[in-house]
């Protein structure tokens, strides 16, 4: 498929058998572009690349290379899933890199939102880089642009790009989605046999938990972020109607709480300490330039604090941010 344009005839995916036949079409047409050849794919874990992956399994097996580098930034589980599903399930090639340290170190005591999304982005692409380095013969790379990345941002993709890869590292792209709009994308990895918490996965910043650990990230607050964001997605999860984008943020401040420590006399007794908030955020949006916030059910907002108050070292608080975009927008950084 090497038209940037979608032809008017093409049908819309919305049905299993629509969808297994376009997989049938693109694993030809996959196998006809790269013969022999290997295929790198940086294998984030979100939908496209994961069909992307799903597909190119299908049609090459063994000569594709997955990359995940898990930045350390990721949500709770998220490696994990990757490893399950392309590892064990899918029978990937599927490199791992264990790069936590690496970012974290970089991002110490660095506070400013763009410097962080930078440090992230090259961080990322040097990680990519050293590992495409490691294998011989690799002339293709997999990406998982869907069309509205080529009709809205000319291709670039902020959350996989690896368009910034240097000189020596040169591929043809192999893009076996790029005509697809994303509740294709989802019906095509379904049809793969990709798990729903991977299909339906709520859209998630390239820089992961480093915008929602606002200002310098430490690891102790991002450890916090993960397990109140881990609690949150959980709870709203369970409702029959969930927003488009729900998650927390827990931003660079502290505030005064209460802790029950027994005292010498074995009687509890109440001990004020410092803490941090976790803001709950739940929007719709059409198309991310504007958002509206989405009321939770009382019962659900009561569950989602109690449990990360219980659950979760050094959060005391829990608040709602019920802010539209505009004037707010939905990332906090
Ligand atoms: P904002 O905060 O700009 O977010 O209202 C709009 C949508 O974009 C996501 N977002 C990002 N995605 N890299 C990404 O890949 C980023 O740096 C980034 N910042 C925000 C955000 O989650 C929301 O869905």
């Amino acid at each position: 498929m090497n038209s940037n344009k979608r032809p008017e005839a093409m049908k819309r995916i919305t049905t299993p058998a629509l969808a297994q036949t376009f997989i049938d079409e693109q694993v030809e047409a996959v196998r006809a572009q790269v013969g022999n050849k290997k295929v790198l794919l940086a294998l984030s874990g979100g939908v496209d690349s994961s069909v992307v992956a799903a597909l190119l399994v299908k049609a090459i097996g063994d000569r594709l290379f997955c990359v995940h580098v898990n930045h350390g930034l990721l949500r709770k589980g998220e490696p994990e899933m990757v490893i399950k599903v392309f590892k064990e399930e899918l029978g990937a090639n599927l490199i791992y890199v264990d790069a936590v340290d690496r970012f974290l170190d970089k991002l110490a005591g660095v506070d400013d939102p763009e410097t962080k999304r930078k440090i992230i982005g090259k961080e990322f692409i040097d990680v990519f880089a050293e590992e495409a380095r490691k294998l011989d013969g690799v002339e293709f790379l997999g990406q998982g642009t869907i069309y509205p990345d080529i009709t809205e941002s000319k291709g670039v993709k902020a959350h996989h790009n690896v368009g910034g890869l240097p000189e020596d590292l040169q591929f043809e792209l192999v893009e076996p989605v790029k005509l697809l709009y994303k509740d294709e994308v989802r019906v095509v990895g379904k049809e793969l046999g990709l798990p729903d918490r991977m299909v339906y996965r709520q859209p998630f910043p390239g820089p992961g938990l480093g915008v929602r650990c606002t200002g310098a990230i430490t690891r102790d607050r991002l450890d916090a972020l993960r397990e109140a964001d881990a609690i949150c997605r959980e709870e709203i999860d369970k409702l029959e109607e969930k927003p488009w984008q729900y998650f927390i943020t827990v931003p660079d401040f502290k505030s005064t709480g209460i802790k029950y420590v027994k005292g010498e006399d074995g009687q509890e007794e109440g001990q004020r300490y410092m803490g941090w908030s976790a803001f709950i955020t739940s929007v719709n949006t059409i198309h991310q330039l504007t958002a509206e916030s989405v009321q939770l059910p009382w019962e659900t907002l009561c569950t989602i604090r109690d449990r990360i108050t219980a659950e979760v070292d050094g959060i005391n608080r829990v608040l709602w941010d019920f802010s539209n975009k505009p004037v707010a927008t939905i990332e906090f950084e």
